[in-house]
């Protein structure tokens, strides 16, 4: 048999870490609180499902521009330079099927069989596939885990060869909820310009940042422009998971590489679809920020009554919809409490090795997947969870 491809066969498996341990449990009927994955619980808001309608109703159905639509792009420019501080013009914007597609074409764009591209540990660990697909190789550098899991330019250059090629960042972090200040960028950008690397920047968690958290793009410090792909989407901040939407801004001589990829993987994203984005990005940006108190007032009672745990220790999330508690105490890998708490208390949290062996010792607790009640709920078998487990 000559398939699957090499590069297939030699990718690391696809896993879904402790979703794949829920089948039974919800073949049975249990009352199953899924805090493992990142699905935002709104509803996509009204006027930018309106404008989508309107757009198929005007007969916005036959081929679009490769890129995107104009329009969109220079709405998206404005916006890029509005509240990110990057100067693309509409002809660096490609508009994506989202933040994977975004990543995928980076990788094939940017990657050499046998290039390394370095992922922050604990990382995102659907970045992986890509670069592999794409030939490369994944190198893990340790953010720095006893200092809120900073980023530590010294210790990641450790990990820098003359085989490297890219750095990927997520900013805000997936899993800690880090959101990096301008010192911690600065020392990455640093190594970038002295290593002539490129930076895939994801940013799919933008919008949403706690307190007075300020969310910083690479792109926008000096010298990083030219060496980054910023890539965004609707995804989390306008709950607009299954539609499919985001977009990237390039440096201008790289954009043809880019295309070449998502000409051919999807020609263009369905042309009605970029008007409810329009719509998103043109409105007022209220419901986004009603969306986000809600998770900050959600993320607020998940880590006081996480603190309240024995054996538990979880600092604030700046950002993101993710809390990563310290369970160390309780003298058990996080892959053991994770499978315990599901069988016991039929809550959903993954465990923090599945994002690399730094991410040991902590758990993924997501509080913008359910309702302020549901969290309430989970936090109340989470407790009699780990108060009996001091006791064993
Ligand atoms: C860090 C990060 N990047 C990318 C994605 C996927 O984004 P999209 O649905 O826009 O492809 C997620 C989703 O959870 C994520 O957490």
């Amino acid at each position: 048999m000559k398939w699957p491809a090499e590069r297939i066969a030699n990718s690391s498996p696809k896993s879904f870490g402790m979703y794949e341990k829920t089948g039974q449990l919800i073949a049975r009927g249990a009352d199953l609180i899924h805090l493992e994955v990142g699905r935002p619980s709104f509803d996509t808001p009204v006027h930018i499902k309106e404008a989508t309608k309107r757009a198929l109703d005007d007969g916005k159905v036959h081929y679009g521009e490769f890129p995107g639509e104009l329009k969109f792009r220079e709405a998206l420019a404005d916006k890029l330079h509005r509240d990110n501080g990057i100067a693309a013009t509409p002809e660096q914007i490609v508009v994506t099927g989202g933040l994977t597609h975004s990543a995928f074409a980076v990788c094939m764009a940017a990657v050499d069989p046998g290039d390394e591209v370095i992922l922050l540990e604990p990382y995102y660990p659907q970045h992986i596939n890509k670069v592999e697909l794409a030939g490369g190789r994944i190198v893990t550098a340790p953010l720095d885990v006893d200092n809120h899991f900073s980023i530590d330019a010294e210790i990641i250059e450790r990990y820098i060869t003359p085989k490297t090629r890219m750095l990927a960042l997520v900013n805000p972090a997936n899993p800690t909820g880090r959101v990096y200040s301008r010192e911690e960028l600065q020392g990455l950008a640093g190594l970038a310009i002295k290593h002539d690397l490129l930076v895939m920047s994801d940013e799919v968690y933008e919008q949403i940042v706690f307190d007075d958290k300020q969310h910083i793009s690479i792109a926008s410090l000096p010298g990083m422009a030219e060496r980054t792909v910023s890539m965004f989407a609707f995804t989390k901040g306008y709950a607009m998971d299954g539609w499919r939407l985001g977009y990237m801004a390039a440096p201008a001589a790289f954009i043809s590489a880019l295309l070449k990829i998502t000409m051919n993987d999807m020609s263009h994203v369905n042309v009605f679809i970029q008007d409810g984005g329009y719509a998103a990005i043109t409105a007022t940006q209220d419901c986004v920020a009603q969306m986000v108190a809600e998770d900050q007032r959600r993320r607020d009672l998940l880590v006081e009554r996480l603190n309240a745990m024995p054996g538990v220790r979880c600092a604030l999330p700046e950002g993101s919809i993710y809390a990563f508690p310290n369970i160390q105490a309780t003298g058990l890998s996080s892959q053991q409490v994770a499978e315990a708490i599901l069988e016991q208390t039929h809550v959903v949290v993954e465990a923090g090795s599945f994002y690399g062996d730094s991410g040991e010792g902590y758990l993924r607790v997501c509080f913008g997947s359910v309702s302020y009640e549901r969290i309430e709920e989970a936090m109340n078998r989470l407790e009699a969870f780990f108060v009996d487990l001091q006791h064993t």
